[in-house]
C-alpha cells in the first residue's frame, strides 16, 4: 500500500470498516495529515462520490494535494475541522455520509525539526499546526504564569510533577529551543522517578503545550457541537484518539447523543488497535477508535 512518506496511517482497516465507505458517498476527513486513510476511502468512493480534506497543515495539504488532487473526487480545504460546515458549504454539499477524525499530529510533522513538535529535535519552538496563527510554543512556555503553565501539564499532559516543572521553566526563561525545554524537564522531575519511566520526562510536557497552542480540546467539543447535523441517516462519525482526555470528550459526547436518540453506538468500548498493529507501529499503541452512527430523525 502507498503510504506518503512515513506516516502510516493508524488502524486503517478498523477505520475503512467502521465508515464502510461506498461509490458516491460523500465523506469527510477533517485530519487528512499523509493522506493514508483518505487514500483509501477515496478509492472506495470511485467514481462517483466526494472526499472532502481537511488539514490545518498548508504544507501536509499541499503535499497532499499533489499526490491525490488528480482524482477529480477530492476537495481540498486548508482549515481546522470544527469549520468543517464552511467547507460543506463551500463544496455545495448539505450532508456527509461519513466523517473521519485521526486527532493530533503526524510522523511527517514530528519528523521535521523545525515545526517544534519533537523533544528529541532541536529546533524552534513553535508547535503551530497553522502556521499562519500566531500562538506560538515559544510564547506559551516564555509568557504564560507558572501556575497555567502547571494547568496545562496535569490537565493535557497528566503530569505528575507539573507544579515543579512549570516553576523551572520560569526560572530558565527565556527557553527558545526544543532541546532546550527537553533539558529543562528533564532536570525538574526526580531522578529515581525519571529512571523508571518508560518515556522521556519531556513527552508528555510537549504533548500539553501542542494542546494548549492549537487548542486541541476547543476544536473537538466545536466539532462534536455541529457534526451530526450534518450527518445523513445512517452515516457514521469515526474518530481516532491518542490521548485520554481526548477519548474522554468523545466518550461522552457520543454517550449524550445516544442517549438523545440522535445516534446509536455500534461499538459500545473503543476499538483498539491490534497487538501486531502496535508491534509493526508503535504509535498506534494509545489509539482508540470510537463510532457512532446517525440515526434518521423522527419523520425523516
Ligand atoms: C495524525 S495526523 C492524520 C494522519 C492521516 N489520517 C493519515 O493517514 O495520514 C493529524 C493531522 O491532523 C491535522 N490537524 C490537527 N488538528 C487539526 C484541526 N483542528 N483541524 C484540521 N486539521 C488538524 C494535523 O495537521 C495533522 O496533519
Amino acid at each position: 500500500m502507498d503510504h506518503d512518506a512515513g506516516h502510516v496511517p493508524v488502524m486503517l482497516d478498523e477505520v475503512i470498516e467502521h465508515l464502510s465507505p461506498h461509490p458516491g458517498q460523500v465523506v469527510l476527513d477533517g485530519t487528512a495529515g499523509g493522506g493514508g486513510h483518505a487514500a483509501e476511502i477515496l478509492r472506495r468512493l470511485e467514481p462517483d462520490g466526494c472526499l472532502l480534506l481537511l488539514d490545518r497543515d498548508r504544507e501536509a495539504l499541499e503535499r497532499l494535494k499533489a499526490r491525490l488532487g488528480r482524482r477529480g473526487n477530492a476537495r481540498f480545504f486548508h482549515a481546522n475541522y470544527c469549520d468543517f460546515d464552511q467547507a460543506l458549504d463551500q463544496a455545495g454539499y448539505r450532508y456527509v455520509d461519513g466523517a473521519l477524525l485521526d486527532l493530533g499530529v503526524s510522523s511527517l510533522q514530528l519528523a521535521e525539526a523545525d515545526r517544534g513538535f519533537s523533544f528529541d529535535r532541536p529546533g524552534p519552538l513553535d508547535m503551530r499546526f497553522d502556521r499562519s496563527e500566531d500562538l506560538t510554543a515559544e510564547e506559551v512556555v516564555n509568557t504564560w504564569p507558572a501556575e497555567r503553565l502547571a494547568q496545562v501539564f496535569r490537565e493535557y499532559g497528566d503530569q505528575p510533577f507539573a507544579g515543579r516543572i512549570a516553576r523551572a521553566i520560569v526560572e530558565a526563561r527565556p527557553v527558545r529551543r526544543t532541546d532546550a525545554l527537553a533539558e529543562v524537564v528533564a532536570s525538574a522531575v526526580p531522578g529515581r522517578w525519571r529512571r523508571q519511566q518508560t518515556i522521556h520526562p519531556a513527552t508528555r510536557v510537549f504533548q500539553a503545550v501542542r494542546i494548549a497552542v492549537n487548542d486541541e480540546f476547543g476544536s473537538l467539543e466545536t466539532f462534536l457541537d455541529k457534526i451530526f447535523g450534518s450527518v445523513s441517516p445512517g452515516g457514521r462519525v469515526a474518530i481516532l484518539s491518542f490521548h485520554s482526555g481526548e477519548d474522554r470528550i468523545v466518550k461522552h459526547r457520543f454517550r449524550a447523543a445516544a442517549r438523545a436518540g440522535v445516534v446509536r453506538l455500534p461499538v459500545v468500548k473503543p476499538v483498539r488497535p491490534t497487538p501486531v498493529e502496535v508491534q509493526a507501529n508503535p504509535r498506534a499503541r494509545s489509539a482508540r477508535l470510537r463510532v457512532a452512527e446517525r440515526l434518521p430523525t423522527a419523520g425523516s
